[in-house]
């Protein structure tokens, strides 16, 4: 009888910590997949600001122009066609040249009243159909005095200031 109990007790035991430690290699993977998730967001973040700067730069002389922000957007509806992720180019400034180009769902609109409180970066993590994604969005400053050439309410903004976002949805996996 007692060596009955003494066993009891050891499988209790055991399965506990056995299924405690799934539970934390479970946690685990799913910290690991949300900061690869988010590191993908900075790496995007970091090309397409990059690349539209570029273009301003060197291809962008006058207002009539084609506008990096027009390729941009361009380049934003393959990217979700082809199934990669979904990115939106948004106003912060409150005056967009596009009224499509503004914030349309309730994460979307705090993250603009984030980005006007000066944050940089505004975040959350939501789940679609049992899916986990990560939504976040990311402050354009002006950049470069030639935004101002088509975006002639920009000349007031401070340096720094928030006067665009991207608005990132990537599926955490
Ligand atoms: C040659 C004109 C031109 C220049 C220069 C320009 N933009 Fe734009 N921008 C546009 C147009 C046109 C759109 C609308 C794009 C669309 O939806 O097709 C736009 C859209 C935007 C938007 C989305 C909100 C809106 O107004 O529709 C932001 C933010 C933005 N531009 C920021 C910038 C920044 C920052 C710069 C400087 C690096 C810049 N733009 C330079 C023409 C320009």
């Amino acid at each position: 009888m007692a060596r009955l109990i003494v066993t009891l007790t050891l499988l209790v035991t055991l399965t506990g910590c056995t299924l405690s430690q799934v539970a934390s290699v479970k946690g685990s993977a799913a910290d690991a997949a949300l900061s690869r998730t988010r590191k993908q967001v900075r790496m995007l973040d970091d090309i397409y600001k990059t690349t539209v700067v570029l273009i301003t730069d060197k291809y962008v002389h006058g207002k009539d122009d084609f506008p990096a922000g027009s390729a941009a957007v361009a380049l934003f509806e393959a990217v979700e066609k082809n199934g990669w992720h979904k990115v939106r180019l948004l106003d912060v400034a409150g005056d967009p040249i596009r009224n499509k180009n503004t914030a349309k769902d309730p994460f979307e609109k705090a993250g603009v009243a984030a980005l006007k409180k000066g944050e940089s970066y505004f975040e959350e993590v939501a789940s679609k159909n049992g899916k986990q994604q990560l939504r976040a969005m990311t402050a354009i400053p002006v950049v470069s005095k030639k935004c101002i050439m088509c975006h002639e309410n920009y000349k007031d903004a401070k340096a720094g200031e928030a006067i665009g976002a991207l608005s990132y949805t990537l599926a955490v996996e």
